[in-house]
């Protein structure tokens, strides 16, 4: 069921600054930002070659990502994403498994344009994991 590793997400508190130590210090090549108000977040991709770095900034009330800030100020690693085929059968697969999917169940569509789920970090090792079918 599982595939490749789509990407890392770190939540950060300014976007702006974390595109610049990827980009200038790391020497990465940094996306553009992407603001998406379903999710709550605005986005920079930062492709390293065999995966990509997802860097996250609130957007908005409410943002998924603003507790988490709020306990981690400076910025952390927020969830991985990780590739499956289909992803109502990776969802059915995980219930009956007994995992917890969040919200409503269903995938959202997601930054690249494609469905996406999260499942409870409790069930996975205190790790927040997304699902995006690819
Ligand atoms: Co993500």
């Amino acid at each position: 069921m599982l595939g490749r590793l789509n990407h890392v997400a770190i939540a950060v508190p300014d976007l702006a600054a974390a595109s610049a130590v990827y980009r200038d210090t790391l020497g990465a090549k940094v996306g553009a930002p992407q603001a998406l108000p379903e999710h709550g977040v605005t986005v920079v991709f930062i492709d390293v070659g065999n995966t990509k770095i997802e860097l996250l900034e609130p957007l908005g009330e409410g943002s998924p990502i603003a507790a988490f800030l709020a306990k981690s100020p400076s910025g952390g690693m927020h969830h991985v994403c990780y590739e499956v085929d289909d992803i109502l059968a990776a969802r059915d697969h995980l219930k009956a498994n007994g995992a917890r999917v969040l919200g409503d169940g269903n995938p959202k569509i997601g930054a690249h344009g494609k469905p996406v789920l999260f499942l409870h970090p409790k069930d996975f090792q205190g790790t927040l994991v997304e699902l995006e079918q690819v």
